[in-house]
């Protein structure tokens, strides 16, 4: 527990009491780490100390808002305006907006204060130099995503905090992307609150410079009956994605659009999702929005797997029942993708003019990578490597898109498995129905 300031003004009493009792509940919650046949974590966690000021903004994120808004947050340990001065050249802020300011109790936890403002009308594919709060000392810069295709998405999974995690996001860090997604298990705090505040100092160099659109895992549940009976405390607090703009009812899922051609829609594995369920009937409307004739790529972003050829979390009742409830929806909307987290490895189709499922768990999570695939390989699965790494969708066109995956391997970003992908809709066998 090295330096975190965040609890330094709970009593030392408080805080061992606190860490005793949370080291219990993560031993009990996790239990399935120590069973299932994952090997051990390579590396141990990397965990950012805090050496802002009580009202220094950190944890900048950003994520997109409608077509041309964007929500910038970000943490302080005491009270700061939640004001965010913005303008196209660096420390000229020739615009402001106001947001609002959350924080939340997680049993002997405080959470620093959580601004949040959203931002625009702003101009696509454009650099914003911005600062929060007032603070001269730090001001951050995002780009605005480009009005029509090309357009390239990093998708990274279950991305943990460990030396792992550090090297995806150098790897990351050197690319030229426009949107990252992220298919939930984000800090793998488990419990143990400062470490979704580590987490988010370790990806705010990135995450406050694209779009970072993410969605739940099982690690951002956080529930423990009779103490803390409200599950994604923390995830809603901190990582409030625009689910409002998309006639959502919770902001465990939502849909946005990306230059006017690709639809992301991002679902929520661990909340209801049977028919009839606030989930499905939102999911079944957002679909009927689409235009097929305008939106060529319709993309699903979800965490627990619905077709898996690894043998770690095989038959997950978020996985096998969610499918089961979902997947006839999917496949009479031609959604060409389904990006899923929490294992690799699975790449492949059940039917021709259903989705490609691609499932990418392995920005560098602790709990080690799931090794064991499924003897014989399935005949559905046409590629699995256990590896940390990224992935890269380059939607080119209407038509074409190329999925890479990225290996980080000595240090070095690694293409090694690349798929052209072509739009249902382009598919004369496959119209939509
Ligand atoms: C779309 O991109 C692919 C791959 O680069 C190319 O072969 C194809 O001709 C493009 N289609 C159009 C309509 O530009
Ligand atoms: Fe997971």
């Amino acid at each position: 527990m090295r330096g975190n300031k965040m609890i330094s003004s709970m009593s030392m009493a408080n805080a061992s009491l606190l860490m005793a009792i949370s080291a219990i509940i993560w031993a009990a919650f996790n239990s399935d780490v120590a069973s299932n046949i994952r090997p051990p974590p390579q590396e141990t966690r990397s965990i950012t100390t805090d050496s802002h000021s009580s009202t220094t903004p950190q944890q900048v994120h950003i994520s997109t808002v409608g077509r041309d808004h964007m929500r910038i947050s970000w943490i302080t340990k005491k009270p700061a305006p939640s004001k965010v001065e913005y303008g196209m050249s660096s420390g000229e802020y020739d615009s402001s907006a106001i947001g609002s300011c959350t924080s939340y109790r997680y049993f002997l936890y405080k959470s620093g204060h959580i601004h949040e403002v959203v931002i625009g009308p702003l101009n696509p594919n454009t650099v914003y130099y911005y600062r929060c709060s007032g603070h001269s000392s730090r001001e951050f810069n995002f780009k605005t995503t480009p009005p029509q295709l090309p357009l390239k998405f990093i998708v990274i999974g279950d991305l943990g905090q460990t030396k792992w995690t550090e090297s995806t996001l150098q790897h990351i860090s050197q690319v030229e992307y426009d949107m990252l997604l992220l298919p939930g298990d984000l800090s793998y705090a488990d419990f143990w609150q400062p470490y979704w505040d580590s987490f988010g100092r370790l990806v705010e160099p990135l995450a406050s410079q694209r779009p970072w659109m993410v969605t739940i895992g099982n690690h951002e549940v956080e529930k423990i009956p009779i103490i803390h009976p409200t599950p994604f405390t923390s995830y809603n607090a901190r990582w409030h994605m625009p689910f409002e703009e998309s006639e959502s009812p919770s902001n465990l899922y939502y849909s946005f659009d990306v230059a006017s051609e690709v639809h992301v829609i991002m679902l929520g594995s661990y909340t209801d999702f049977d028919q009839g369920s606030s989930q499905y009937t939102w999911l079944e409307g957002d679909l009927k929005k689409v235009n097929r004739k305008k939106t060529s790529w319709v993309v699903v972003v979800l965490h627990a797997p619905w077709y898996n050829s690894n043998m770690a979390h095989v038959g997950e009742y978020e996985s096998v029942d969610m499918r089961k409830a979902m997947e006839q929806l999917l496949y009479d909307a031609r959604v060409d993708i389904v990006f899923a987290g929490h294992t690799r490895v699975y790449d492949g189709k059940a039917n021709k003019c259903g989705p490609m499922h691609i499932t990418i768990g392995d920005g560098g999570n602790r709990e080690g990578l799931a090794r064991k695939f499924m003897d014989p390989k399935p005949e559905i699965s046409i590629y699995r490597e256990a590896s940390f790494g990224h992935g890269q969708l380059q939607v080119v066109n209407s038509t074409h898109a190329q999925w890479t995956w990225h290996r980080n391997e000595d240090n070095l970003p690694k293409a090694d498995d690349s798929v052209w992908l072509t739009s249902l809709i382009s598919d004369l066998d496959c119209k939509p129905q």
